[in-house]
Formats: structure tokens, C-alpha cells, sequence
């Protein structure tokens, strides 16, 4: 076994910073591997891409997640404590209450309130009003979460509450005060959740039994014991901040669905052509840049050594751009998605691999499903995207679009 190629410098975290999304796949391509190894935030890493690196990544006897995210994305993003750090049973254990709560089969539940919740804002618009399509619908998507979870929110408190799911998702890559923000964010909005899971279990208030609150707030653990509360704050959460992520595909669909007016008619009437749209747009939009797991023990991968112990770092932007992967990879090509296809260790942006025994996202469905309502409310509306071009800053993570579009209804 040979040890992969090394990045010459002492640590690469700055170049990381630096570079953005780029920062694995610009590695890769310049050594001619799938792997290579550097230092991330003083720890050795491994970063590894290409046809076959998401199968390694999300194979559980090979790696784990416990004490894997840094610091600044666990004060963000994240939380401490919450189900993305866990392994084995206890992950499994509770993936599945939030796999009940969140499968397929909950879309009857939340459907109907994206609806009506987006139709109410919809109600003050007239021709001409230029409209933030993503602040509006990150309000859109956090109202709608906390009525879905059973989360008590008065009016007086939306638009602070939603500013601060808001600033946790935006704060995962940022640096200095964006950072910062976020930290504030996730501090207050835990401090929120604290009291509401506290008022829930001293039965204060009474959600009702099925609803996401009662269920995560009278959660037993594998051993039968209710969560800490500042967990159980963490994992509310959970339900209602990441669906704050959805809005940034949205400026890209307006954006593709204004440039293209057959797609546009397509994605309005035909469900398979809408189907393949948003699974494109989940690839194409840069948001999710790479994950990180922790070896368990020395791994062999083709052909090179990773020792037991360090960081496993998967490039998913660069997956989502490799020729290897996806034919024609830097195009925006809705229909390579038509017919059956498997990309359980291809379409990453929102994890791969199995729901149940791994980290996959368990709001896929949920996302999936609000990308496809947003997608046929665009197509069905009449709009100008202002400025019409605009492109992804690939230096600031989540990436938006630069300039900063908006659309002017008509
Ligand atoms: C996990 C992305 C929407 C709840 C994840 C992971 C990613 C992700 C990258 C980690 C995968 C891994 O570690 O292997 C996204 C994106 C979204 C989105 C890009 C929207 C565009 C949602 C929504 C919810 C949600 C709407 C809840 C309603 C979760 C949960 C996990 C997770 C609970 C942890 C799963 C686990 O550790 O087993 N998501 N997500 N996500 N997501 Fe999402």
C-alpha cells in the first residue's frame, strides 16, 4: 500500500478558506488520484473523490462521525450533541424516530402547510413588486416547519426567530462576524427551544402526542432515558433550521426556468420533467462542500494507505463535477436524470448511502418535495430575473448567487 499524495503545506486550512469549494477537487486533479492527504485545523486528513469515494465514505465499519465536526460548525450549524455526531445503535435508534416523523409519509402532513403558508405570502404581491424570492421563502419554509413540528410561534417573533435559522445555516463556512452571527443565532434559538421542551415536559403545554415536539421531547434514548434537555433543544431544531438550506436551490431554479422558456412550460406541466429539474438542481447548486468522517481503522483504498484515526474528508462539490460521474458534468442538464437510476453514492448534496443505518439527510423528502412545489410555482409564474445573469461564488460557503438576484413579478 502507498501513502497518498501529501499537500505541501504544514496545514492546508487557510488554503481550504481560500480556495472553497475547489480546495479538494483542485488537489485531486493536480495529482492525478482520488486521494491525497494534507493537515485540516492541525489533524491529519485524507480527502478523497472520484466514481468511488462516497461508497468508502458512508461504509460504517470503516469510519465514524462521533467528535468529527469542528468546533465552529458544531456552534453554528449543527449543535452539540444532536444525532450527526452519534454511531452505531444510537444513531440508529434515533434515526429512526426521525424517520417516522420525516419519511415519505409525513409529506401529507407538511405539504399542505407549505402550501397555504407560501399562498398567504403570495396574497400581497402585485405586478411590478420585485421579490426576494430567498428571504421570502426562507420565512415561508421556517413558518412552516415550526406549525408542522408544533413549535407555539407569535407573530411578533417570526421574523427574528426565522433570522436566526436563517443566519446558523449561512454561518457553516463563514469566517469572522459571519461566524459570529451564527454562534448568536444557534445560542438564542437554543435558549428558545430550551423553554418550550421544558414547558412540554413539565406539561405546561401539551402539543399534540404525534407532533415532532412531543415526540423528540419524550425521546428515550437507547437506555431508556429522556435526552438532556439542551439536546433535545438541539435536535428540535433540527427539524425546523435545515429546511432554512432549501431557499439557496431556489435562485438557481428561477434563474434556469427564466433562461429557458421550454423548460420553463416542461417543469410547469409534466411531473416527470419537474422531477428531473429539482434532482439536477440538487446536484448543480453548489451548497454542500465536503463531509467528514473518522477512520476506525486502517483503511486500504485503491491502493493507497489511510491510517486508522484520521480525518476522511469526501469532495462532494467536485463529485458533483467530475466527467467520471456525471456525463457533461458542468452542464445544467435536467434530463440525464430520466429513467431509473441509482445515486445513493453519486447525488450527495444531501448525503448518500442508506437513510436508516447511516447519516443521510432525513429531510430529503421534505426537500425534495418543496423544490418541486417552488419549481412548478415559478414556472407558473409570470417574472423577470433582475440582473438576468449571475453566477456561484465558489470562495463562500454555502455559495450564493454573485450578484445577488431578485425577481420582478409581472
Ligand atoms: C443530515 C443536507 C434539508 C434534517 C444532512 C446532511 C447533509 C444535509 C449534507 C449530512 C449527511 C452526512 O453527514 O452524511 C441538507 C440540505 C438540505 C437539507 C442541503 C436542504 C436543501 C433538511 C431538512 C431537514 C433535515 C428539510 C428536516 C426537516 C436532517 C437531519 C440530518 C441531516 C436530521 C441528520 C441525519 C443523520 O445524522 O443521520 N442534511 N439537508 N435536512 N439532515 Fe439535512
Amino acid at each position: 500500500m502507498k501513502e497518498p499524495p501529501r499537500d505541501p503545506f504544514p496545514d492546508s486550512t487557510v488554503a481550504l478558506a481560500w480556495e472553497g469549494y475547489r480546495f479538494a477537487s483542485n488537489r485531486l486533479r493536480r495529482f492525478g488520484t482520488d486521494a491525497f492527504s494534507c493537515r485540516l485545523m492541525m489533524k491529519k486528513a485524507v480527502c478523497i473523490g472520484g466514481p468511488a469515494a462516497a461508497a468508502l465514505f458512508y461504509d460504517s465499519g470503516s469510519v465514524e462521525r462521533k467528535d468529527v465536526a469542528p468546533g465552529r460548525i458544531e456552534k453554528t450549524l449543527l449543535g452539540q450533541g444532536g444525532i450527526h455526531g452519534l454511531d452505531g445503535l444510537a444513531h440508529r435508534h434515533r434515526k429512526e424516530m426521525y424517520l417516522e416523523l420525516m419519511g415519505p409519509q409525513s409529506l401529507s402532513s407538511f405539504t399542505p402547510i407549505l402550501v397555504r403558508t407560501w399562498r398567504e405570502a403570495a396574497a400581497s404581491w402585485q405586478p411590478g413588486t420585485r421579490l426576494n424570492l430567498f428571504s421570502e421563502a426562507q420565512t415561508v419554509l421556517f413558518r412552516t416547519m415550526c406549525e408542522w413540528a408544533g413549535i407555539p410561534l407569535g407573530p411578533r417573533e417570526t421574523q427574528q426567530r426565522a433570522a436566526d435559522a436563517a443566519a446558523m445555516v449561512d454561518a457553516f463556512g463563514g469566517i469572522a462576524w459571519r461566524n459570529w452571527k451564527g454562534r448568536f443565532a444557534r445560542r438564542r434559538s437554543e435558549r428558545w427551544m430550551h423553554g418550550i421542551v421544558s414547558a412540554t415536559r413539565d406539561r405546561t403545554s401539551a402539543p399534540s402526542p404525534t407532533s415532532a415536539l412531543a415526540r423528540i421531547a419524550n425521546f428515550r434514548d437507547v437506555d431508556g432515558n429522556l435526552l438532556p434537555a439542551e439536546v433535545t433543544a438541539v435536535e428540535l431544531l433540527n427539524v425546523i433550521r435545515p429546511a432554512l438550506a432549501i431557499p439557496y436551490f431556489l435562485d438557481l431554479a428561477a434563474l434556469k426556468l427564466s433562461e429557458i422558456s421550454e423548460m420553463r412550460d416542461q417543469v410547469a406541466s409534466n411531473d416527470e420533467m419537474l422531477d428531473c429539474f429539482v434532482q439536477e438542481l440538487r446536484r448543480f447548486c453548489p451548497f454542500t462542500p465536503f463531509l467528514g468522517a473518522r477512520s476506525r481503522r486502517e483503511i486500504a483504498w485503491q491502493g493507497f494507505r489511510i491510517p486508522s484515526d484520521t480525518l476522511v474528508v469526501l469532495d462532494v462539490y467536485g463529485i458533483h463535477r467530475d466527467e467520471r460521474v456525471w456525463q457533461n458534468a458542468a452542464a445544467f442538464a435536467p434530463l440525464r436524470f430520466q429513467g431509473v437510476g441509482d445515486y445513493r453514492f453519486s447525488l450527495l448534496q444531501q448525503g448518500g448511502g442508506d437513510h436508516l443505518s447511516g447519516h443521510r439527510c432525513a429531510g430529503e423528502w421534505f426537500t425534495i418535495e418543496a423544490l418541486k412545489f417552488f419549481s412548478r410555482e415559478l414556472a407558473r409564474m409570470p417574472y423577470a430575473v433582475i440582473p438576468a445573469s449571475s453566477s456561484f461564488s465558489l470562495t463562500r460557503i454555502p455559495s450564493r448567487l454573485i450578484p445577488p438576484v431578485a425577481l420582478r413579478l409581472g
